[in-house]
C-alpha cells in the first residue's frame, strides 16, 4: 500500500483554497487540479510498505497527542518546480517539531529519509501549463489569509482509480490534544 501522514484541514481552509483554485482554473491550459476533499497537510511521505507496518506506524504517531491544536494560515501562492502549484502556509514552531519528532520516529522504523526540505503547503494543481508566468498569475489572485486551527494527524492510504482522481483512505488518526 501506498502511505503518508498529513495534517487533516478544517472545512474553513478549504473553502478559501477552493477559492483559490478556482481562480488558477481560469488561467490555466492544462493541468491536473487536487479534487477538494483530497486537499491536505503532508507531514511525511511514506511510499509503499507492506499492509502489517500500519500498526508500528500507528504506534509512533500516538505521540503527537501532547500537541496543542495548531494555528495556522493561507500564506501565498508558489510553484514548485514545473509541475506544481500550492499554496504555502504560515504554521507554527509546534509543527515543525512534531514533524521532526515524527520523522525521527519513522527512520527509525526503517522508512527512507524525506530528500525534501519540511515546507509546509497544500498542493492545489500539477503538472499545469499556463498562458501567463506565473509571478503574473500570482500577482492577480488573493490568497485569504484569516487564521484556522487544524488539530488531527492522519495516515492516509492512497488508492489509485481506473477512472477519475486518487481517492486517500483514512487508516488511523490522532488528535493534537494537549
Ligand atoms: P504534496 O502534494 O503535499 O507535496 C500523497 O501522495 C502526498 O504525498 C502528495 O500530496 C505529496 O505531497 C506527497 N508525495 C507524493 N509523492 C512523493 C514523493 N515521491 N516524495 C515526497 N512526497 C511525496
Amino acid at each position: 500500500m501506498r502511505i503518508f501522514i498529513a495534517i487533516k484541514l478544517p472545512s474553513e481552509a478549504v473553502e478559501n483554497l477552493e477559492k483559490i483554485q478556482s481562480r488558477l482554473k481560469y488561467y490555466a491550459e492544462r493541468g491536473h487540479f487536487v479534487p477538494p476533499q483530497n486537499f491536505h497537510l503532508t507531514v511525511r511521505f511514506l511510499g509503499e510498505a507492506p499492509p502489517s507496518a500500519a500498526s508500528d506506524i500507528q504506534s509512533e504517531m500516538g505521540f503527537a497527542a501532547k500537541f496543542s491544536p495548531l494555528e495556522m494560515s493561507l500564506q501565498h501562492m508558489a510553484a514548485f518546480g514545473q509541475s506544481v502549484v500550492a499554496v504555502k502556509l504560515k504554521a507554527p514552531k509546534e509543527l515543525f517539531d512534531l514533524e521532526r519528532e515524527l520523522s525521527s520516529r519513522l527512520d527509525k522504523l526503517g522508512f527512507p529519509p524525506e530528500n525534501r526540505r519540511f515546507t509546509p503547503h497544500v498542493t492545489l494543481l500539477r503538472d499545469y501549463s499556463f498562458g501567463l508566468p506565473f509571478a503574473e498569475i500570482a500577482k492577480n489572485i488573493a490568497v485569504f489569509n484569516k487564521p484556522f486551527i487544524a488539530d488531527e494527524l492522519c495516515l492516509f492510504e492512497t488508492k489509485f482509480n481506473r477512472f477519475g482522481p486518487v481517492t486517500y483512505l483514512e487508516l488511523f488518526s490522532v488528535k493534537l490534544s494537549k
